[in-house]
Protein backbone atom coordinates (compact mmCIF):
# COMPACT_ATOMS: atom_id res chain seq x y z
CA UNK A 1 0.00 0.00 0.00
CA UNK A 2 1.41 3.63 -1.21
CA UNK A 3 0.77 6.59 1.19
CA UNK A 4 -0.93 8.28 -1.78
CA UNK A 5 -4.72 8.09 -1.02
CA UNK A 6 -5.18 8.37 -5.16
CA UNK A 7 -3.23 4.96 -5.76
CA UNK A 8 -5.93 2.23 -6.19
CA UNK A 9 -8.68 4.24 -7.23
CA UNK A 10 -10.10 4.06 -10.41
CA UNK A 11 -11.33 6.75 -12.87
CA UNK A 12 -14.16 6.45 -14.90
CA UNK A 13 -11.94 5.81 -18.34
CA UNK A 14 -9.96 2.99 -16.27
CA UNK A 15 -11.10 -0.55 -15.74
CA UNK A 16 -9.66 -3.23 -14.16
CA UNK A 17 -10.24 -5.39 -17.48
CA UNK A 18 -7.84 -5.88 -20.45
CA UNK A 19 -10.04 -7.95 -22.56
CA UNK A 20 -13.60 -7.97 -20.76
CA UNK A 21 -15.00 -10.13 -23.87
CA UNK A 22 -13.05 -13.25 -22.38
CA UNK A 23 -15.44 -14.04 -20.25
CA UNK A 24 -18.48 -13.91 -22.41
CA UNK A 25 -20.62 -16.32 -23.27
CA UNK A 26 -19.48 -17.72 -26.80
CA UNK A 27 -16.05 -16.77 -26.30
CA UNK A 28 -13.81 -19.66 -27.99
CA UNK A 29 -10.53 -20.07 -26.09
CA UNK A 30 -7.21 -19.52 -27.80
CA UNK A 31 -5.63 -22.32 -26.25
CA UNK A 32 -7.64 -25.54 -24.48
CA UNK A 33 -5.66 -27.61 -22.13
CA UNK A 34 -6.48 -30.74 -20.44
CA UNK A 35 -8.59 -32.10 -22.95
CA UNK A 36 -6.12 -34.25 -25.05
CA UNK A 37 -7.23 -37.20 -24.60
CA UNK A 38 -10.63 -36.41 -26.00
CA UNK A 39 -9.70 -34.25 -29.00
CA UNK A 40 -7.51 -37.12 -29.88
CA UNK A 41 -10.99 -39.05 -30.04
CA UNK A 42 -12.98 -37.10 -31.52
CA UNK A 43 -10.36 -36.24 -34.85
CA UNK A 44 -10.03 -39.79 -35.08
CA UNK A 45 -13.57 -39.98 -36.12
CA UNK A 46 -14.01 -37.04 -37.84
CA UNK A 47 -10.76 -38.08 -39.89
CA UNK A 48 -12.20 -39.89 -42.27
CA UNK A 49 -14.76 -37.21 -43.63
CA UNK A 50 -11.37 -35.20 -44.38
CA UNK A 51 -10.75 -38.14 -47.31
CA UNK A 52 -14.27 -37.68 -48.32
CA UNK A 53 -15.86 -40.64 -46.32
CA UNK A 54 -18.28 -40.92 -44.15
CA UNK A 55 -17.12 -40.00 -40.35
CA UNK A 56 -17.99 -42.55 -37.52
CA UNK A 57 -20.37 -41.17 -35.02
CA UNK A 58 -19.35 -40.32 -31.75
CA UNK A 59 -21.24 -39.71 -28.31
CA UNK A 60 -19.41 -37.49 -26.16
CA UNK A 61 -20.72 -37.54 -22.46
CA UNK A 62 -19.95 -35.38 -19.05
CA UNK A 63 -21.09 -33.24 -16.73
CA UNK A 64 -22.12 -29.52 -17.99
CA UNK A 65 -19.37 -26.77 -18.02
CA UNK A 66 -16.67 -29.69 -19.16
CA UNK A 67 -15.49 -28.46 -22.66
CA UNK A 68 -17.88 -30.17 -24.70
CA UNK A 69 -19.36 -27.94 -26.91
CA UNK A 70 -15.99 -25.87 -26.43
CA UNK A 71 -14.29 -29.33 -28.36
CA UNK A 72 -16.47 -29.28 -30.93
CA UNK A 73 -16.49 -25.65 -31.96
CA UNK A 74 -12.43 -26.02 -31.94
CA UNK A 75 -12.51 -29.37 -34.16
CA UNK A 76 -15.29 -27.81 -36.50
CA UNK A 77 -13.63 -24.59 -36.85
CA UNK A 78 -10.37 -26.15 -37.86
CA UNK A 79 -12.23 -28.49 -40.55
CA UNK A 80 -13.65 -25.21 -41.69
CA UNK A 81 -10.38 -24.04 -42.41
CA UNK A 82 -8.30 -26.62 -44.11
CA UNK A 83 -10.89 -29.38 -45.57
CA UNK A 84 -14.23 -29.33 -47.65
CA UNK A 85 -16.03 -31.41 -44.98
CA UNK A 86 -19.27 -29.48 -44.02
CA UNK A 87 -20.09 -29.42 -40.35
CA UNK A 88 -22.99 -28.33 -38.52
CA UNK A 89 -23.37 -27.85 -34.71
CA UNK A 90 -27.10 -27.91 -33.63
CA UNK A 91 -28.21 -26.61 -30.71
CA UNK A 92 -31.16 -28.34 -29.16
CA UNK A 93 -32.05 -27.04 -26.20
CA UNK A 94 -33.06 -24.43 -29.13
CA UNK A 95 -33.95 -26.91 -31.82
CA UNK A 96 -35.50 -29.84 -29.90
CA UNK A 97 -37.69 -31.60 -32.63
CA UNK A 98 -36.49 -33.59 -35.85
CA UNK A 99 -38.04 -31.04 -37.96
CA UNK A 100 -36.30 -28.04 -36.24
CA UNK A 101 -32.99 -30.13 -36.30
CA UNK A 102 -33.56 -30.55 -40.31
CA UNK A 103 -34.29 -26.80 -40.83
CA UNK A 104 -30.93 -25.82 -38.66
CA UNK A 105 -29.52 -28.67 -41.36
CA UNK A 106 -30.81 -27.34 -43.85
CA UNK A 107 -29.82 -23.50 -43.27
CA UNK A 108 -25.87 -24.69 -43.14
CA UNK A 109 -25.64 -26.08 -46.30
CA UNK A 110 -27.70 -23.82 -48.48
CA UNK A 111 -26.76 -20.71 -46.42
CA UNK A 112 -30.29 -19.59 -46.09
CA UNK A 113 -33.79 -20.43 -44.27
CA UNK A 114 -36.04 -22.93 -45.40
CA UNK A 115 -39.30 -21.53 -47.03
CA UNK A 116 -41.26 -20.06 -44.09
CA UNK A 117 -44.44 -21.38 -45.64
CA UNK A 118 -43.20 -24.74 -44.17
CA UNK A 119 -42.91 -27.91 -46.40
CA UNK A 120 -42.63 -31.64 -45.26
CA UNK A 121 -40.07 -33.12 -43.95
CA UNK A 122 -39.63 -35.79 -46.34
CA UNK A 123 -39.01 -32.72 -49.09
CA UNK A 124 -36.34 -31.15 -46.49
CA UNK A 125 -34.49 -33.87 -45.87
CA UNK A 126 -34.75 -34.74 -49.54
CA UNK A 127 -33.04 -31.29 -50.59
CA UNK A 128 -30.27 -31.91 -48.18
CA UNK A 129 -28.87 -34.91 -49.03
CA UNK A 130 -29.52 -34.48 -52.67
CA UNK A 131 -27.37 -31.10 -52.46
CA UNK A 132 -24.79 -33.66 -50.23
CA UNK A 133 -24.33 -35.71 -53.15
CA UNK A 134 -24.27 -33.40 -55.84
CA UNK A 135 -21.82 -31.40 -54.10
CA UNK A 136 -20.06 -35.07 -53.19
CA UNK A 137 -19.72 -33.37 -49.89
CA UNK A 138 -19.43 -35.20 -46.25
CA UNK A 139 -21.46 -33.41 -43.49
CA UNK A 140 -20.31 -34.06 -39.84
CA UNK A 141 -23.25 -33.11 -37.40
CA UNK A 142 -23.03 -32.35 -33.80
CA UNK A 143 -26.42 -32.40 -31.78
CA UNK A 144 -25.74 -30.60 -28.85
CA UNK A 145 -27.18 -30.93 -25.99
CA UNK A 146 -28.77 -34.05 -27.74
CA UNK A 147 -30.57 -34.56 -23.98
CA UNK A 148 -33.32 -32.06 -25.34
CA UNK A 149 -34.36 -33.96 -27.79
CA UNK A 150 -34.76 -37.10 -25.78
CA UNK A 151 -36.76 -35.00 -23.09
CA UNK A 152 -39.26 -33.73 -26.35
CA UNK A 153 -39.01 -38.12 -27.48
CA UNK A 154 -37.69 -37.17 -30.87
CA UNK A 155 -33.92 -38.60 -30.49
CA UNK A 156 -35.10 -41.57 -32.05
CA UNK A 157 -36.66 -39.98 -34.91
CA UNK A 158 -33.76 -37.76 -35.14
CA UNK A 159 -31.18 -39.95 -35.29
CA UNK A 160 -32.70 -42.51 -37.27
CA UNK A 161 -33.41 -40.54 -40.05
CA UNK A 162 -29.66 -38.60 -40.06
CA UNK A 163 -27.74 -42.82 -39.73
CA UNK A 164 -29.87 -44.02 -42.62
CA UNK A 165 -30.23 -40.93 -45.14
CA UNK A 166 -27.35 -42.65 -46.87
CA UNK A 167 -30.15 -45.76 -47.56
CA UNK A 168 -32.92 -43.62 -47.96
CA UNK A 169 -30.68 -41.38 -50.52
CA UNK A 170 -27.99 -43.34 -52.01
CA UNK A 171 -24.25 -41.32 -51.75
CA UNK A 172 -25.49 -39.21 -48.87
CA UNK A 173 -22.33 -39.52 -46.08
CA UNK A 174 -23.31 -37.95 -42.83
CA UNK A 175 -21.58 -38.66 -39.66
CA UNK A 176 -23.03 -37.67 -35.87
CA UNK A 177 -21.32 -36.50 -33.01
CA UNK A 178 -24.40 -37.02 -29.96
CA UNK A 179 -23.05 -34.32 -27.13
CA UNK A 180 -24.94 -35.46 -23.57
CA UNK A 181 -24.61 -33.06 -20.43
CA UNK A 182 -27.36 -35.54 -18.41
CA UNK A 183 -25.49 -38.09 -16.40
CA UNK A 184 -28.75 -39.78 -15.42
CA UNK A 185 -29.12 -40.44 -19.20
CA UNK A 186 -28.08 -43.67 -20.66
CA UNK A 187 -28.41 -42.26 -24.80
CA UNK A 188 -27.90 -45.25 -26.19
CA UNK A 189 -30.09 -47.70 -23.73
CA UNK A 190 -32.96 -45.75 -24.14
CA UNK A 191 -32.80 -45.23 -28.00
CA UNK A 192 -35.28 -47.08 -30.29
CA UNK A 193 -33.61 -50.85 -30.58
CA UNK A 194 -33.88 -50.21 -34.82
CA UNK A 195 -31.34 -46.75 -34.04
CA UNK A 196 -29.42 -48.68 -31.37
CA UNK A 197 -28.43 -51.34 -34.48
CA UNK A 198 -27.14 -48.53 -36.68
CA UNK A 199 -25.26 -46.25 -34.51
CA UNK A 200 -22.45 -47.88 -32.55
CA UNK A 201 -21.01 -45.10 -31.36
CA UNK A 202 -17.28 -43.86 -30.30
CA UNK A 203 -17.78 -42.95 -26.82
CA UNK A 204 -15.95 -39.93 -25.19
CA UNK A 205 -15.80 -38.78 -21.65
CA UNK A 206 -15.59 -35.23 -20.57
CA UNK A 207 -14.69 -35.60 -16.64
CA UNK A 208 -15.04 -33.00 -14.30
CA UNK A 209 -12.02 -31.02 -13.96
CA UNK A 210 -10.09 -31.02 -10.94
CA UNK A 211 -9.66 -28.06 -9.01
CA UNK A 212 -5.99 -27.30 -9.98
CA UNK A 213 -7.04 -27.59 -13.69
CA UNK A 214 -9.77 -25.42 -12.55
CA UNK A 215 -7.31 -23.07 -11.41
CA UNK A 216 -5.08 -23.56 -14.17
CA UNK A 217 -7.36 -23.24 -17.11
CA UNK A 218 -9.18 -20.09 -14.82
CA UNK A 219 -5.75 -18.39 -14.37
CA UNK A 220 -4.74 -18.27 -18.55
CA UNK A 221 -8.29 -16.34 -18.59
CA UNK A 222 -7.18 -13.76 -15.61
CA UNK A 223 -4.04 -12.84 -18.00
CA UNK A 224 -6.00 -12.05 -21.18
CA UNK A 225 -9.10 -10.66 -19.34
CA UNK A 226 -7.05 -8.46 -16.27
CA UNK A 227 -4.88 -5.91 -16.39
CA UNK A 228 -1.73 -6.77 -14.66
CA UNK A 229 -2.07 -7.64 -10.44
CA UNK A 230 -5.63 -7.21 -10.19
CA UNK A 231 -6.34 -10.37 -9.70
CA UNK A 232 -4.08 -12.40 -7.19
CA UNK A 233 -3.54 -16.07 -6.61
CA UNK A 234 -5.36 -16.21 -3.07
CA UNK A 235 -8.25 -14.36 -5.22
CA UNK A 236 -7.94 -16.89 -8.16
CA UNK A 237 -7.62 -20.08 -5.94
CA UNK A 238 -10.77 -18.72 -3.77
CA UNK A 239 -12.34 -18.74 -7.32
CA UNK A 240 -10.94 -22.00 -8.06
CA UNK A 241 -12.84 -23.20 -4.84
CA UNK A 242 -16.01 -22.19 -5.61
CA UNK A 243 -16.16 -23.51 -8.99
CA UNK A 244 -15.56 -26.78 -7.65
CA UNK A 245 -17.68 -26.70 -5.46
CA UNK A 246 -20.32 -26.39 -7.81
CA UNK A 247 -19.82 -29.56 -9.83
CA UNK A 248 -16.90 -28.58 -11.75
CA UNK A 249 -18.83 -26.03 -14.07
CA UNK A 250 -16.16 -23.94 -15.58
CA UNK A 251 -19.02 -21.42 -16.37
CA UNK A 252 -19.54 -20.89 -12.62
CA UNK A 253 -16.20 -20.02 -12.27
CA UNK A 254 -15.58 -17.40 -15.69
CA UNK A 255 -18.52 -16.14 -14.32
CA UNK A 256 -17.25 -15.00 -10.48
CA UNK A 257 -14.47 -13.70 -12.38
CA UNK A 258 -16.07 -11.72 -14.45
CA UNK A 259 -18.57 -10.71 -11.88
CA UNK A 260 -16.03 -9.83 -9.15
CA UNK A 261 -14.33 -7.70 -11.59
CA UNK A 262 -17.18 -5.62 -11.71
CA UNK A 263 -17.64 -5.68 -8.00
CA UNK A 264 -14.47 -4.26 -8.01
CA UNK A 265 -14.69 -1.64 -10.12
CA UNK A 266 -18.05 -0.77 -8.38
CA UNK A 267 -15.83 -0.05 -5.63
CA UNK A 268 -13.47 1.84 -7.98
CA UNK A 269 -10.55 -0.60 -6.77
CA UNK A 270 -7.92 -1.52 -9.38
CA UNK A 271 -7.84 -4.99 -7.51
CA UNK A 272 -10.06 -7.90 -7.44
CA UNK A 273 -10.82 -8.07 -3.64
CA UNK A 274 -11.68 -12.03 -1.64
CA UNK A 275 -14.91 -9.90 -1.04
CA UNK A 276 -15.76 -8.99 -4.35
CA UNK A 277 -16.00 -12.88 -4.89
CA UNK A 278 -18.20 -13.57 -2.09
CA UNK A 279 -20.65 -11.17 -2.86
CA UNK A 280 -20.53 -12.01 -6.70
CA UNK A 281 -21.18 -16.10 -5.94
CA UNK A 282 -24.37 -15.02 -5.10
CA UNK A 283 -25.41 -14.63 -8.43
CA UNK A 284 -22.71 -16.95 -10.59
CA UNK A 285 -23.93 -20.43 -8.78
CA UNK A 286 -27.18 -19.86 -10.00
CA UNK A 287 -25.71 -19.98 -13.83
CA UNK A 288 -27.70 -23.03 -13.80
CA UNK A 289 -30.55 -22.19 -13.30
CA UNK A 290 -30.92 -19.49 -15.72
CA UNK A 291 -29.42 -21.62 -18.50
CA UNK A 292 -32.16 -23.94 -17.93
CA UNK A 293 -34.59 -21.74 -17.45
CA UNK A 294 -33.62 -19.46 -20.51
CA UNK A 295 -33.86 -23.33 -22.94
CA UNK A 296 -37.66 -23.59 -21.40
CA UNK A 297 -40.66 -22.83 -23.26
CA UNK A 298 -43.31 -20.23 -22.57
CA UNK A 299 -45.50 -23.00 -20.83
CA UNK A 300 -42.60 -24.92 -19.02
CA UNK A 301 -41.59 -21.53 -17.49
CA UNK A 302 -45.24 -20.72 -16.54
CA UNK A 303 -45.34 -23.90 -14.71
CA UNK A 304 -41.87 -23.34 -13.09
CA UNK A 305 -43.17 -19.89 -12.42
CA UNK A 306 -46.17 -21.28 -10.74
CA UNK A 307 -44.49 -24.10 -8.84
CA UNK A 308 -42.14 -20.96 -7.45
CA UNK A 309 -45.17 -19.21 -6.39
CA UNK A 310 -46.80 -21.83 -4.69
CA UNK A 311 -43.74 -23.36 -3.59
CA UNK A 312 -44.57 -26.54 -4.21
CA UNK A 313 -47.35 -29.82 -3.52
CA UNK A 314 -49.09 -32.48 -5.18
CA UNK A 315 -49.02 -33.01 -8.86
CA UNK A 316 -53.18 -32.29 -8.98
CA UNK A 317 -53.10 -29.87 -6.91
CA UNK A 318 -50.08 -27.48 -8.68
CA UNK A 319 -52.16 -28.52 -12.07
CA UNK A 320 -55.66 -26.72 -10.56
CA UNK A 321 -53.44 -23.80 -10.52
CA UNK A 322 -51.64 -24.12 -13.85
CA UNK A 323 -54.71 -24.61 -15.37
CA UNK A 324 -55.42 -20.81 -15.08
CA UNK A 325 -52.97 -20.08 -16.79
CA UNK A 326 -52.76 -22.75 -19.74
CA UNK A 327 -55.16 -24.93 -21.69
CA UNK A 328 -52.53 -27.29 -21.68
CA UNK A 329 -54.46 -30.94 -20.76
CA UNK A 330 -52.65 -33.36 -18.33
CA UNK A 331 -50.76 -35.38 -20.31
CA UNK A 332 -48.87 -32.88 -21.87
CA UNK A 333 -48.73 -31.75 -17.87
CA UNK A 334 -46.90 -34.57 -16.83
CA UNK A 335 -44.70 -34.62 -19.67
CA UNK A 336 -43.41 -31.15 -18.90
CA UNK A 337 -43.22 -32.37 -15.01
CA UNK A 338 -40.80 -34.78 -16.26
CA UNK A 339 -38.52 -33.17 -18.12
CA UNK A 340 -38.52 -30.19 -15.22
CA UNK A 341 -37.54 -33.49 -13.27
CA UNK A 342 -34.87 -34.48 -15.42
CA UNK A 343 -33.37 -31.19 -16.20
CA UNK A 344 -33.06 -31.19 -11.87
CA UNK A 345 -35.24 -28.01 -11.59
CA UNK A 346 -37.81 -29.88 -9.69
CA UNK A 347 -38.28 -32.62 -7.96
CA UNK A 348 -41.00 -35.51 -8.81
CA UNK A 349 -41.51 -37.91 -5.92
CA UNK A 350 -44.24 -40.53 -6.24
CA UNK A 351 -45.83 -40.38 -2.26
CA UNK A 352 -48.96 -42.63 -1.38
CA UNK A 353 -51.87 -40.65 -0.83
CA UNK A 354 -53.74 -42.50 2.23
CA UNK A 355 -55.67 -45.42 0.40
CA UNK A 356 -55.83 -43.71 -3.08
CA UNK A 357 -52.81 -44.64 -4.76
CA UNK A 358 -49.81 -42.83 -5.35
CA UNK A 359 -49.29 -39.20 -6.31
CA UNK A 360 -46.22 -37.14 -7.29
CA UNK A 361 -45.02 -34.75 -5.18
CA UNK A 362 -43.85 -31.73 -6.76
CA UNK A 363 -40.55 -29.78 -4.92
CA UNK A 364 -38.14 -26.75 -6.67
CA UNK A 365 -34.84 -27.65 -6.40
CA UNK A 366 -33.81 -23.91 -6.07
CA UNK A 367 -34.78 -20.98 -4.13
CA UNK A 368 -38.48 -20.05 -5.39
CA UNK A 369 -36.63 -16.46 -5.24
CA UNK A 370 -33.92 -17.08 -7.03
CA UNK A 371 -36.05 -18.78 -9.45
CA UNK A 372 -38.79 -15.78 -9.55
CA UNK A 373 -36.08 -13.76 -10.08
CA UNK A 374 -34.42 -15.16 -12.96
CA UNK A 375 -37.84 -16.01 -15.58
N1 LIG B 1 -9.98 -26.76 -21.16
C1 LIG B 1 -10.51 -25.54 -21.23
N2 LIG B 1 -9.72 -24.46 -21.43
C2 LIG B 1 -10.25 -23.22 -21.50
N3 LIG B 1 -11.56 -22.94 -21.36
C3 LIG B 1 -12.41 -23.98 -21.15
C4 LIG B 1 -11.93 -25.33 -21.08
N4 LIG B 1 -12.98 -26.14 -20.86
C5 LIG B 1 -14.06 -25.35 -20.80
N5 LIG B 1 -13.73 -24.05 -20.96
C6 LIG B 1 -14.63 -22.90 -20.89
O1 LIG B 1 -15.66 -23.21 -19.96
C7 LIG B 1 -16.94 -22.82 -20.43
C8 LIG B 1 -17.83 -24.02 -20.53
O2 LIG B 1 -17.34 -24.90 -21.54
P1 LIG B 1 -18.31 -25.64 -22.55
O3 LIG B 1 -17.49 -26.17 -23.68
O4 LIG B 1 -19.44 -24.74 -22.93
O5 LIG B 1 -18.82 -26.82 -21.62
P2 LIG B 1 -19.95 -27.92 -21.88
O6 LIG B 1 -20.34 -27.85 -23.32
O7 LIG B 1 -19.28 -29.19 -21.50
O8 LIG B 1 -21.07 -27.58 -20.95
C9 LIG B 1 -16.71 -22.14 -21.75
O9 LIG B 1 -16.72 -20.75 -21.54
C10 LIG B 1 -15.33 -22.60 -22.20
O10 LIG B 1 -14.67 -21.57 -22.90
MG1 LIG C 1 -22.29 -27.39 -24.06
Amino acid sequence: MSDDPEEGILSWDESVFRDEHVFEIDYVPETFHHRESQMETLKYALRPAVRGSRPLNVIARGPPGTGKTTAVQKLFSELRAQTDVNVARVNCQVDSTRYSVFSRLFEHVFEYEPPASGISFKKLFGQITDRLVEEDEVLAVALDDVNYLFYESEASETLYSLLRAHEAHSGAKIGVICISSDMDLDVIEELDTRVQSVFRPEEVYFNKYGESEIADILAERVERGFHEGAVDTMVLDRVSELTAEQGGDLRVGIDLLRRAGMNAEMRASRTVEAQDVEEAYDKSKYVHLSRHLRGLSDSEQALVEVLAEEGGGRAGDIYEVFAEHTDLGYTRYSEIINKLDQLDIVDAEYVSVDGRGRSRDLTLNYDADAVLERL
